[in-house]
C-alpha cells in the first residue's frame, strides 16, 4: 500500500440503481416498493423537453408523499449543457423534504462540472437551512468524462457513486453501435475461423473502478438497455462485479433481482472467503506467511481478497 491509504467507499449496500422517468409518477410506488437498492427518478434523458417543469414538482411532490423505506433516494438532473440543470439543483433542495439523499449529475466531463454543482448545492443548502447535507453521484459517458475520470472521481467531498453510461459513452466516442452495453456484435477476434467476442466496455469500466477506488467512490455499471435479454444482462454484471463494481442499474424492474443476485456475494463465495482466512490464520499461527488451500497458493493478499468478499456480505446483511 502506498504511504497514502486507500479510502474506503461509502458503507451503504448500492447493488441495483432502479430508475424511472420523473414525468410517470404512476411507477414511483412500483419502484418504492421494489428490491432496488437505490432509487433514481429522473429529469434527464427519459423526460421530454416540455415535460421537464412538470416532471420536476411532480418529482419534489412525490419525495415526500411516497412511503420510500429505507431506499437511497436520488434524482438525475439535467445536464450543465442544458437550461434546467440550475432549477433542477436550485428547486429540488429548495421545495423538496430531507428525504431526498443525493443528486445524480449526467455527462459529467471534468471535475469542474462537479465543483459547479456542489457549489450551488452548498449554497442552497446553507440558504433554505436544510439539515441533511445531499451526496453526489455522478455518470461517466463521455470522451471528455473517462478522460478525466480520475479529477472527476477527486471532485467534491460529497461525491458518494460513479456510473459508466453506455448509451451516450458509445455515441460521444463514435462506436459504432445502438446497444447500451452488453455483447457487441462486430467486436471480435478470429482464430482458426472461430469469432471470439470481446468487451468493447472492459477498459472504460477498469478505468472507473480505480478512479473510484483511489478515492473512495463507490463504482457502478449503468444500464443493459435489452431488457428481455437475462442473460446477456448476468454476463454484463457479472463482468462487472469480477472487475470490482457494487451494482448495476435497472431499467426495467424485471433487472432489479438479476443485479441484486450478482452484487450479493453468494454463500458459496462468502465461505471459501472465510476458509481462506482460517487457513491463513493457522499459517500464522505456524509463522508461515504462505500456504496451500485447495491446492492453490494462498498467502497475505489472499487474506485482503477474502476480506472484500466478507465485508461486502456482511455490510448488506447488516
Ligand atoms: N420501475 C418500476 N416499475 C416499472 C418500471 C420502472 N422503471 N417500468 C415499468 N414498470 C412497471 C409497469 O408499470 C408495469 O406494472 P404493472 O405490471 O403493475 O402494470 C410492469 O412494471 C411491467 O412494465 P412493462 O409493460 O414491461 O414496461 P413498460 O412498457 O410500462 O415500460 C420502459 C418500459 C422501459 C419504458 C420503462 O420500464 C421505463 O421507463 N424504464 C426506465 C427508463 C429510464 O428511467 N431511463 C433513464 C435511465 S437510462
Ligand atoms: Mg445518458
Amino acid at each position: 500500500m502506498s504511504f497514502r491509504l486507500q479510502p474506503s467507499a461509502p458503507a451503504r449496500p448500492n447493488r441495483c440503481q432502479l430508475f424511472g422517468p420523473g414525468s410517470r409518477p404512476a411507477i414511483f410506488e412500483k419502484m418504492a416498493a421494489s428490491a432496488a437498492d437505490v432509487i433514481n427518478l429522473d429529469l434527464e434523458d427519459s423526460v421530454a423537453p416540455d415535460d421537464k417543469p412538470a416532471a420536476r414538482k411532480t418529482i419534489i411532490e412525490a419525495i415526500g408523499d411516497v412511503d420510500w423505506g429505507d431506499k437511497y433516494l436520488a434524482v438525475r438532473i439535467n445536464g450543465l449543457d442544458t437550461p434546467w440543470w440550475y432549477r433542477d439543483v436550485v428547486d429540488l433542495l429548495e421545495q423538496a423534504g430531507e428525504r431526498l439523499d443525493q443528486i445524480m449529475i449526467p455527462k459529467v466531463g471534468c471535475a469542474a462540472d462537479v465543483y459547479a454543482v456542489d457549489a450551488l448545492v452548498t449554497a442552497v443548502e446553507a440558504a433554505s437551512g436544510r439539515g441533511k447535507r445531499i451526496s453526489l453521484e455522478v455518470i461517466i459517458e463521455s470522451a471528455a468524462g473517462i478522460a478525466h475520470v480520475e479529477e472527476i472521481a477527486a471532485a467534491s467531498p460529497r461525491l458518494q457513486a460513479m456510473s459508466l453510461g453506455a448509451a451516450d459513452f458509445a455515441a460521444s466516442m463514435g462506436m459504432q453501435t445502438t446497444g447500451i452495453g452488453g455483447t457487441q456484435e462486430d467486436y471480435y477476434m478470429v482464430r482458426e475461423g472461430s469469432r471470439y467476442w470481446s468487451d468493447p466496455w472492459h477498459w472504460a469500466q477498469a478505468a472507473i473502478v480505480a478512479a473510484c477506488r483511489t478515492h473512495g467512490i463507490l463504482p457502478v455499471d449503468g444500464p443493459f438497455g435489452d431488457f428481455s435479454d437475462d442473460e446477456g444482462f448476468l454476463a454484463q454484471a457479472k463482468r462487472s462485479a469480477t472487475l470490482g463494481m457494487v451494482g448495476k442499474w435497472a431499467i426495467h424492474p424485471k433487472q432489479v433481482a438479476l443485479a441484486n443476485g450478482v452484487f450479493t456475494p453468494s454463500e458459496a463465495k462468502v465461505s471459501e472467503a472465510r476458509e481462506i482466512l482460517a487457513a491463513m490464520a493457522a499459517a500464522r499461527a505456524r509463522g508461515e506467511g504462505a500456504t496451500v488451500y485447495k491446492g492453490r497458493l494462498v498467502d497475505i493478499a489472499s487474506i485482503r481478497q477474502a476480506e472484500v468478499i466478507v465485508r461486502q456480505a456482511e455490510m448488506i446483511a447488516g
